[in-house]
C-alpha cells in the first residue's frame, strides 16, 4: 500500500511516499531555513506564502523519486497540527485538492504522532509498549505509546521546547537559525568541561523546563569573567542531554516500557542521543537526522496506522493548530 504524505506545518515543505507505513519510496523536504535564517526565526505568514510555492514542486519530485503514478497512490495523508495555522492550511488544502483531483480519500494525521512514527521507517520494528520523547523546536513531550494510535501523555514542557532553548541560546551566542547544529558544532570545540549550569528536574512530574537554563546561559555570557562561549554551549548542552536522558529513563522503567522512541529535530544531536542510549534500560529508537527533522515520510507512516480515518477528500476537515507559539523572537 502507498501514501503519499505532505507536511507544512512549520519551515519545511515535505513530500513523500512511503510503502506500508514502513519503507520509503521517497522522501523530499524543501527548506525555508534559509530564508527565516535573515529574521532569525519562522515568520509565518512568510512560511505560509512559501510552502504555496515550494508544495507542488516537492510533491511532483517525491512522485518522480518513487518511480510512481498517481494511478498506483492509495491515499492522500497531510498534517493538520499542531502547527503554524496559515503553514498548516497550505498543505492540508493543497493535499484536499489533489486527493480530490484524483480520486484519492485523505488522511488527517497529527504531526508529534509522526514524529513518533518515524521510528517504524527503521529496519527494526520497536516493541511496544513504548516511551515517546518527541524533542523539536516546537515541542518537548513525553508520551506513553501503548499502542498504534493510543497514546498518554506523561508531561511536557512547562515553558521553551528544547529545540526552542537551542535556537535561543544560540541567538544568544550569535550563531544564527536554527540553533541546534551550531550550538551542537560549538560545544564540541570547548576546551575546558568544567562549566556546570543548572538543571530543572521538577521531581514528581514528567514535565520539563528549559527557560531557566536559558537565563543562566544569559548571566553567564554577560559576567565580567565570561568563560569561553564554547564552554558555554557545552555545558547548555550537557544540561539538556542530562534532564531529557534521566527524566526519561525514570519514566520509562516506572511504566515497564519495552523500549524509548526518540524523535523530532533535537534528536539528531549526538550528545543526548548518547546520554539516552546509556541510560536507558531497554533498547533505544532513533531515527536517522532526516527523519528527525520535519519531512512528511513520518506523517505518511503515522497515516498507515489510521486507515479508519480516512474520508473523502471533499469531506469538511479543518487544522488543528492548538496553541503553538510564534517561533519569532
Ligand atoms: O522537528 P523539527 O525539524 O521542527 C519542529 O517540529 O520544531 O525541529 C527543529 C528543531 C530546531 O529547534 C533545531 O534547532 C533543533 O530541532 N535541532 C537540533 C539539532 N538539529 C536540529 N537541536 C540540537 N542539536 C541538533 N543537532
Ligand atoms: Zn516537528
Amino acid at each position: 500500500m502507498l501514501i503519499l504524505g505532505i507536511e507544512s506545518s512549520c519551515d519545511e515543505t515535505a513530500a513523500a511516499v512511503v510503502a506500508d507505513g514502513r519503507r520509503v519510496r521517497s522522501n523530499v523536504v524543501a527548506s525555508q531555513q534559509l530564508l527565516h535564517a535573515e529574521t532569525g526565526g519562522v515568520v509565518p505568514e512568510v512560511a505560509a506564502r512559501e510552502h504555496l510555492r515550494a508544495l507542488p514542486l516537492v510533491v511532483r519530485q517525491a512522485l518522480r523519486e518513487a518511480e510512481c503514478d498517481w494511478d498506483d497512490l492509495d491515499y492522500v495523508a497531510a498534517t493538520v497540527g499542531p502547527g503554524l495555522p496559515g503553514a498548516l492550511l497550505v498543505g492540508l488544502n493543497g493535499a484536499r485538492g489533489l486527493a480530490y483531483a484524483r480520486g484519492l480519500s485523505l488522511i488527517p494525521v497529527d504531526h508529534i504522532e509522526g514524529h513518533v512514527c518515524a521510528n517504524w521507517l527503521l529496519d527494526d520494528e520497536p516493541p511496544l509498549p513504548a516511551l515517546a520523547l518527541v524533542i523539536s523546536g516546537g515541542h518537548t513531550e513525553l508520551l506513553l505509546m501503548e499502542d498504534h494510535g493510543r497514546y498518554q501523555r506523561l508531561g511536557g514542557t512547562r515553558d521553551d521546547a528544547a529545540g526552542e532553548a537551542f535556537d535561543k541560546v544560540a541567538r544568544l551566542l550569535d550563531l544564527g537559525y536554527p540553533g541546534g547544529p551550531p550550538v551542537s558544532r560549538l560545544a564540541a570545540t570547548a576546551p575546558e568541561r568544567r562549566l556546570k549550569l543548572p538543571r530543572a528536574w521538577l521531581s514528581g512530574s514528567d514535565d520539563f523546563s528549559f527557560s531557566g537554563l536559558k537565563t543562566a546561559v544569559l548571566h553567564t555570557v554577560q559576567a565580567p569573567d565570561a568563560p569561553p562561549a564554547a564552554e558555554v554551549a557545552w555545558a547548555f548542552e550537557e544540561s539538556v542531554a542530562d534532564v531529557l536522558s534521566k527524566k526519561a529513563a525514570r519514566a520509562a522503567e516506572r511504566e515497564g516500557v519495552a523500549s524509548v522512541l526518540v524523535a523530532g529535530g533535537v534528536a539528531a544531536n549526538r550528545r543526548i542521543r548518547e546520554r539516552i542510549e546509556e541510560r536507558s534500560s531497554v533498547p533505544v529508537f532513533i531515527p536517522p537526522p532526516d527523519l528527525c527533522t520535519d519531512n512528511a515520510a513520518m506523517i505518511a507512516a503515522a497515516a498507515f496506522r489510521h486507515l479508519d480515518d480516512a474520508r473523502p477528500a471533499e469531506a469538511p476537515l479543518d487544522i488543528r493548530p492548538m496553541a503553538y507559539r510564534s517561533r519569532v523572537r
